[in-house]
């Protein structure tokens, strides 16, 4: 058996992935993760302590815990998804961001090669974002692997960094690290303060349904069972020293995946008086909001034959219909902590107009 380290295994994209590598049956996970608001049991509760999948709390700040894990469960693989994940708390608190993601990440790549050094057949995954490359212009081509680090929030800036730490390890040190970058992933059990679960929990409850500026933005959406999909690719086929981009092939405006939402909540709870697209309004935008993202997928099919399978429109209204059958797991996470963080968003200046239509004239 292998032993496979999952870091922030407890969060949205890892407690998916721990799930899909679990049904290969030939590694033993072991998930670690500083539970922060992000992780939650519940999402592998099922799984945890059954022979093949335990928990260990803790943080990848932390060194000397990384050491005596490492020498506990005897890592043969890493897979790194610990990080603080959301762009507006990155801008609201950007600290735990350069904490975790820079720092921990460092923490965690000097364990593993300090740990690792005269073995062979280990690999690091480095799981990383589309962020990184900055904002894309509408008629410019994908970013792929070569293109330039050009990072714009307090969030992919230190994604960036983390990045140029694991390239300078394979680089410095043979260290065997694969780094991987994705874009919007959207899917079960992601944290309610995400534009896709937000909306949906928002249009069930008839909370307001904040867009930031025009609602022109592009996202690159995939669904998290593809991505899952093509992180286990990379660990299992990816070549050390690589990166490989992961993209959904399905740009979308904000307004336009919203809208969606708004009708298909609709459709699902049978409404008739009610519209939840007139819950739409348009907000002062997010600082430095990045326009648009898109990445190629060329090398990831070339070399690891990947190619995204979910049906963007398919695989939202799947996962609406999750997010109306769980929502009381919502509910939950709506606590003390997030309703704090809600009343400090730089959201509530509406621009104008009640609806998305009246809202466009900034
Ligand atoms: P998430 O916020 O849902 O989960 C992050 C997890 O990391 C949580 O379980 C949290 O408790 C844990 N964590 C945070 N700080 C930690 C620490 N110091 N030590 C140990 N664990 C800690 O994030 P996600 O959306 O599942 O993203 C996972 C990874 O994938 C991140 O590295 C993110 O940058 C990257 N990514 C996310 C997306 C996306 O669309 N969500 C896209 C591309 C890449
Ligand atoms: O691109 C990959 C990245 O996608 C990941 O690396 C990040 O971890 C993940 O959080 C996500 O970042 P975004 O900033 O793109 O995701 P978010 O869901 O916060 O926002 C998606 C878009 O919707 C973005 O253009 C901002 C906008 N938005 C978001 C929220 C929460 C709104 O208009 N209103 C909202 O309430």
């Amino acid at each position: 058996m292998i032993n496979c380290l999952v870091t922030g295994g407890a969060g949205f994209i890892g407690a998916n992935l721990v799930r899909k590598l679990n049904q290969r049956n030939d590694r033993k996970i072991i998930i670690l993760d500083a539970l922060t608001y992000a992780g939650n049991v519940e999402r592998i509760g099922d799984l945890i302590e059954t022979r093949r999948v335990s928990l260990i709390k803790g943080s990848i700040t932390d060194r000397q815990f990384l050491k005596d894990s490492f020498r506990r469960y005897q890592f043969d693989e890493v897979i790194h998804l610990a990080a603080e994940s959301h762009v507006d708390r990155s801008i609201l608190a950007p600290q735990t961001f350069i904490e975790t993601n820079v720092m921990g990440t460092f923490q965690l790549l000097e364990t593993a090669r300090v740990y690792w050094k005269g073995c062979q057949n280990n690999r690091f995954i480095h799981v990383s974002t589309d962020e990184v490359f900055g904002s894309l212009p509408l008629d410019s081509p994908p970013f792929d692997e070569t293109s330039p680090y050009d990072p714009k929030s307090p969030y992919s800036a230190s994604k960036a960094s983390s990045d140029h730490l694991v390239r300078s390890w394979v680089n410095t040190y043979d260290f065997p690290a694969i780094i991987t970058n994705c874009s919007n992933n959207y899917g079960p059990w992601q944290y309610p303060e995400k534009l896709i679960p937000l909306t949906i929990c928002n249009a069930i409850d008839q909370l307001p349904i904040f867009v930031y500026g025009r609602g022109n933005q592009i996202r690159d959406w995939i669904h998290v069972d593809d991505h899952c999909e093509a992180i286990i690719l990379a660990l299992t086929k990816g070549n050390v020293g690589e990166s490989y981009l992961f993209g959904g092939n399905s740009e979308r405006t904000n307004l336009d995946v919203v809208e969606k939402i708004c009708d298909e909540v609709d459709r699902l709870l049978c409404r008739r008086e009610f519209c939840s697209k007139k819950l739409i309004k348009m907000v002062k935008d997010r600082p430095g909001h990045d326009f648009r993202y898109a990445l190629s997928n060329k090398r990831a099919a070339k070399t690891l034959r990947w190619t995204p399978r979910f049906d963007f429109e398919k695989g939202l209204k799947e996962t609406i219909a999750w997010y109306l059958r769980n929502k009381r797991w919502c509910d939950r996470l709506r606590d003390r902590q997030y309703q704090d963080y809600f009343k400090k968003q730089y959201r509530p200046r509406v621009i104008t107009g009640s609806t998305a239509r009246e809202g466009i004239a900034l």
